[in-house]
């Protein structure tokens, strides 16, 4: 079940991120159709390989065939001494969760002995997630190569007034290096936890590695807090500068004029561009850190079941052609979405910060200075945020552009 729970998961994301259609997703979930009437029902060589070759099958033949009396005492009775019951019966009664477990350690979910899904879980995680994750992050390097070769920086285009304005006062700024330097932390020690066996351990070793991986994940769980207070610190500063409105269809249908010199299109204190970094940031910024927190108290905090649930009510996912979600999850399973949705959630998050951090750095002259010392030169307010240059001075911009 949790194959297709990650199928579904991933494909979901890929359609929200409009890279699969939904009939890709269709052929994705189909199941492969055995005949099992030589074996009288039972599983067959075909089933075996297709399990292999990692296939979806229905495995109901099997998963509601557990704890049947017909080949001895009821297995369910029986753990300690097997009775009549086959060591097979016994082991898919306890893969299928059907076996009456009694642990004395009171930790969670402790009474799941097999978790059936997990092997698919490490599967996906050491293998499709870090390579399309890893070719998102490259990626996005290279289109910003691309874009530095072909543009160029984006200069000041008139003389420099050589007069600043106030852009962002201290607590504004503290606001900002607060989330950017936590998530700057935070995506290092991330990446080096899902990466370090292949990308440190051939290079430094596994006592190396290990002793790194303990500080590493104190600063990731740590570093985490200092997150969240700089998401509402920001998100309170700046909310209402980010209100979406007509000028930003403007600006956005000229690109900003990030594409071409001269071009200025109006802006008050925040662009279009800006607004867009500013919502993704809030929304996956609360996403990565319900995730997170669901990974930081281990199976206290269930996200997936109540979710889908709510997604089916709704009806998008049988949209979108994956029928219903699936609404019963182990607290195993919790957790191995809980992993992958904050994995996915931080590549996205990841690549969409190198460009914001480009274009704050690199990319455009004077830029920094806004966030690093808080001032602008006028010219600069003139050309890339004209109305809220004439706000903040009551003088006309004079746009070199108009
Ligand atoms: C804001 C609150 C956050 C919390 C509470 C949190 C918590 C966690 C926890 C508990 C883990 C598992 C660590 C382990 O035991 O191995 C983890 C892994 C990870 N986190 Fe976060 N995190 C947060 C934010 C972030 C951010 C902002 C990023 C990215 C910039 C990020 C990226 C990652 C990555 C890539 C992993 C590794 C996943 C893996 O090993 O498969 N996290 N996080």
């Amino acid at each position: 079940m949790t194959r297709s729970l990650l199928r579904i998961l991933c494909t979901l994301v890929l359609v929200s991120l409009g890279m699969v259609s939904p009939a890709l997703a269709q052929e994705e979930t189909a199941e492969v159709t055995v005949d099992r009437s030589a074996t009288g029902g039972a599983q067959t060589l075909e089933d075996i390989l297709a399990r292999q070759q990692g296939l979806a099958i229905d495995d109901a033949f099997r998963r509601d065939d557990t704890g049947a009396d017909r080949s001895g005492a009821a297995i369910a009775d029986q753990l300690g001494t097997l009775g009549g019951a086959s060591d097979p019966e016994l082991w898919r009664a306890l893969r299928y969760g059907s076996a009456n477990v009694t642990v004395s350690t009171g930790a969670p979910a402790a009474n799941i002995i097999i978790q059936d899904s997990g092997m698919r879980w490490l599967a996906f995680r050491d293998g499709d997630l870090r390579t399309y994750g890893g070719y998102l992050l490259l990626g996005m390097i290279g289109v910003l190569a691309l874009f530095y070769l072909g543009r160029g920086k984006i200069r000041i285009d008139g003389p420099l007034a050589g007069k600043t304005i106030q852009r962002f006062k201290a607590f504004e700024r503290f606001g900002h290096w607060l989330l950017g330097g936590s998530f700057i932390l935070l995506g290092i020690t991330g990446l080096l936890q899902l990466f370090g066996r292949v990308a440190l351990i051939p290079y430094f070793g596994k006592d190396a590695f290990a002793a790194y991986a303990v500080v590493g994940k104190w600063i990731h769980n740590n570093v985490a807090w200092a997150f969240m207070i700089g998401l509402v610190w920001v998100t309170v500063t700046w909310i209402s500068h980010n209100i979406p409105n007509r000028l930003d269809l403007k600006w956005i249908a000229v690109g900003g004029g990030l594409f071409s010199k001269g071009v200025h299109p109006p802006a008050r204190k925040f662009n279009a561009g800006q607004k867009l970094i500013f919502w993704s940031v809030v929304v996956l910024g609360v996403s990565i850190s319900v995730s997170g927190l669901s990974l930081l108290f281990p199976f206290k905090l269930p996200l997936f079941a109540a979710t889908f649930e709510h997604l089916n009510a709704i009806g998008l996912p049988q949209l979108l052609g994956l029928g219903e979600l699936p609404t019963t999850l182990t607290p195993h399973e919790e957790m191995q979405l809980a992993q992958l949705w904050h994995a996915i959630v931080a590549f996205v998050f990841i690549a969409i910060a190198i460009a914001h951090i480009y274009i704050g750095s690199i990319g455009m002259q004077g830029a920094f200075d806004a966030m690093g010392k808080g001032e602008v030169d006028e010219q600069w307010a003139k050309e890339h945020h004209g109305l809220w240059y004439e706000e903040v001075t009551g003088k006309s911009p004079h746009h070199p552009a108009e």
